[in-house]
């Protein structure tokens, strides 16, 4: 080896050693829960399946407990591009994809191998795709299980025991039809307003599954719980739809198998939360009831005046084709 190749190696290692390592991408993931929650439960199962299938491209940042805003705030960031990836429920979703609100009518699911099925189905995968026509990209659907009711002011068995009642439900507009029919007095509210408003009786009640009232311990601010199991609760891992065009295509598949992975680790929590939840949250003190079928079939007799709007909006062949889906 001569002096100069000597001297040129020498030059080109120390060129490399001097060199940044490429750059990470951060990913910021927001989501209303805590880290122990279903929520935290799924976005630990993505981080960790991106970085095994991506090596060192990316960085997470996880934003639990609304940390980044309510859904709808976090939803936007990620149309602006300023947030990277979210685990939501279907809340606030029919405000951009209106679609998405079909799965909101009360009592269209008979169980969570029916709700499974439609949403990893056709139907469910249809819906999905639509995210890409507003900002955003929907990579896989998720669970929070089947929302029932708790309160404040007495133990729910019929219709006319929610007369009245103040209870906030999500900024959806299927679930608050189905309320006001009710004879409730619905008022919708973001979540990171809503134990304030239960600790300071702005509101008497809220609706939310098993995997919730027990992450969020609504038992310290809430006395009646009702198994109405009036509705099933979705959720679903969505990206910025900047951040996703931003990837390469191996990248976008290590994207896509993160989230199914992340939605089958929270509906395992989901089954889990669901035989022990009920246990737990009557040795923290709430009062528990279940709704007979005779009982919940009243509350479904309740709504009926609703399910004239969904059919209008939704179209009653695709109501009836998710309720007839097998
Ligand atoms: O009730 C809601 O808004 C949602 O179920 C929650 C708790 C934010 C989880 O997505």
């Amino acid at each position: 080896m001569t002096i100069v190749t000597r001297g040129l190696l020498a030059t080109s290692a120390l060129v490399a050693f001097a060199l940044p390592a490429a750059a990470q991408t951060e990913v910021k993931i927001g989501y209303a829960l805590a880290e122990d929650s279903h929520y935290g439960v799924a976005a630990a199962t993505f981080e960790e399946v991106v970085l095994e299938e991506t090596g060192d491209d990316f960085t997470f940042t996880h934003f639990p407990s609304s940390g980044l805003g309510g859904e709808r705030e976090v939803i936007e960031g990620l149309q602006l591009g300023t947030i990277e990836a979210t685990i939501v429920s279907s809340g606030t979703l029919a405000n951009f994809v209106p679609e998405t609100g079909v799965f909101d009518i009360p009592f269209l699911f008979s169980g969570f191998d029916h709700a499974r099925g439609v949403l990893d189905g056709p139907i469910g995968q249809e819906i999905l795709a639509k995210f890409d026509d507003v900002g955003l990209h929907g990579l896989a659907w998720g669970e929070q299980g089947f929302r029932h009711i708790t309160n404040n002011r007495n133990p729910i068995h019929t219709p006319e025991d929610v007369a009245g009642l103040k209870i906030r439900t999500m900024e959806n507009p299927v679930h608050l039809a189905a309320f006001n029919a009710m004879g409730a007095a619905p008022t919708p509210m973001a979540w990171p307003e809503v134990i304030s408003s239960l600790q300071q009786g702005v509101i008497d009640g809220q609706e939310n599954p098993l995997s919730v009232i027990v992450s969020v311990k609504l038992n310290e601010v809430q006395k009646y719980l009702t198994l109405s199991g009036h509705v099933y609760s979705p959720a679903m891992i969505l990206v910025s739809r900047p951040f996703w065009e931003g990837l390469d295509d191996d990248q976008k598949a290590a994207f896509d198998k993160a989230a199914v992975e992340a939605g089958a680790a929270m509906r395992g929590f989901v089954d889990e939360v669901e035989t022990s939840g009920v246990e737990t949250l009557k040795e923290r003190g709430m009062e528990v009831n279940e709704l007979s079928a005779e009982e919940k079939a009243a509350f479904q007799a309740s709504i009926e005046a609703a399910y004239e709007g969904y059919y209008e909006t939704y179209g009653e062949d695709l109501v009836q084709s998710i309720v007839n889906y097998e």
